[in-house]
């Protein structure tokens, strides 16, 4: 095990760990761009760069293993300087328009800057602009704002399995886009807009919605499929303005799918029902929430005064929440109802005495992905 010193604090670290997650362990902030913990390594930020002991240039902290009797220093003079020329570097052609950009208040190159540039820049000429994008309905690109981490790139690769995003040109004309002009599609592509640490992906349909910080945060779970992924729901008065993924590494670690991230859209969608609707002689009236529930109690009353509740089948969508199953069940079986179904897609119930009632993976996610081998039967893993 290497013993290292950081910043005059010593520490034992397994084999293989950058000074990176050593500092991390020690609790010593060290800036980054690039790095992602979930994503390869790709050090072509450098703004992780501290000082070793013996060492001529700077190292990325992000890349460099741990060597036995390390002596690094992150906040000596050699690294400050290193920290303020990477920066000073970035904000060459970054536009610095803060004020009017959606990442502000959560942008790590906003907050890095504040905590590490130097405060004048030496750089007179004319930035560069990169022509905008349109990449979907869902992402919204600034790319004159991109510094070219590739975390955007490394997680289509890595993580959601299509390389939508890539890396053309070189030098001043590099920048990051779609192969052939297209829209980015893949079902995680949400997640490349947490992942941007500068303006350039934002969501389209939260743009200039709100500010970060007016935003009201409700720890929640998915409702759209049984993964059960961890939510923060962000919210300004009453409107729901942005769904973002909540870390948990034994379920979604720290992403959601594109229909967690976006359904919420739907809340406020103008063909939603808003209103109880009575068909009052053959026309549907708006009615309040208190007349609808009579009239549906007095209707289901009549029905099973005149046929008996054995007549009766009570069905319900199996995308109802568990407080909705139970309050319905207990409803209809209070009432005396036996036939209560959720199963509303099945036709075939031969097999109904070995199947279970709703099907499971009786393992734990976390568990799956060790597996060695898994076989997946008439299924489209994409999607499901
Ligand atoms: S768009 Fe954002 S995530 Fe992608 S390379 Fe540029 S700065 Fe990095
Ligand atoms: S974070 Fe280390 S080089 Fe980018």
């Amino acid at each position: 095990m290497p013993h290292i010193e950081i910043d005059g604090r010593e520490l034992d670290v397994a084999a293989g760990t950058t000074i990176l997650e050593a500092a991390r362990q020690l609790g010593i902030y060290i800036p980054v761009f690039c790095y992602h913990p979930k994503l390869s390594i790709a050090a072509n930020c450098r703004m992780c760069l501290v000082d070793v002991e013996k060492q001529w240039k700077p190292l990325p902290a992000c890349a460099t293993p741990c060597a036995d009797g390390m002596k690094i220093q992150t906040r000596s003079a050699k690294a400050k300087a290193a920290q303020q020329g990477v920066l000073e570097f970035l904000l060459i052609n970054h536009p610095l328009d803060c004020p009017v950009c959606d990442q502000g208040g959560e942008c790590p190159l906003q907050d890095i800057t504040m905590g590490y540039a130097n405060p004048h820049s030496f750089y007179q000429e004319e930035k560069r602009v990169v022509a905008d994008k349109d990449i979907g309905p869902l992402i919204a690109t600034e790319m004159t704002r991109c510094i070219q981490c590739t975390r955007c790139v490394r997680f289509g690769q890595e993580i959601g399995g299509i390389m939508e995003l890539g890396v053309v040109g070189r030098g001043e004309k590099e920048a990051i886009s779609t192969y052939v002009a297209k829209a980015v599609s893949s079902e995680l592509s949400g997640n490349m807009i947490d992942l941007c640490p500068v303006g350039a992906l934002t969501s389209k349909p939260f743009r200039y919605k709100a500010r970060s910080w007016e935003l009201k945060h409700t720890p929640s779970l998915c409702p759209h499929c049984s993964t059960g992924c961890n939510t923060d729901v962000q919210s300004l008065g009453k409107d729901v303005l942005r769904v973002l993924p909540r870390a948990n590494e034994s379920v979604n670690e720290e992403w959601i799918c594109d229909k967690g991230r976006f359904a919420y859209a739907g809340l406020a969608a103008s063909d939603r029902g808003q209103t109880p609707l009575l068909r009052v002689n053959g026309s549907l009236q708006p009615a309040s929430w208190a007349e609808a529930l009579e009239v549906a109690a007095a209707g289901l009353e009549h029905l099973i005064q005149k046929h008996g509740p054995q007549a009766i089948a009570a069905l319900i969508s199996p995308n109802s929440s568990n407080e909705e199953l139970f309050l319905f069940q207990a409803l209809f079986r209070a009432l005396g109802v036996a036939h209560i179904e959720h199963r509303l897609r099945q036709t075939d119930f031969r097999a109904d005495a070995a199947m279970p009632l709703y099907p499971a993976l009786n393992m734990s996610l976390e568990d799956l992905e060790r597996e060695r081998t898994v076989h997946l039967c008439h299924a489209f893993p994409r999607e499901q």
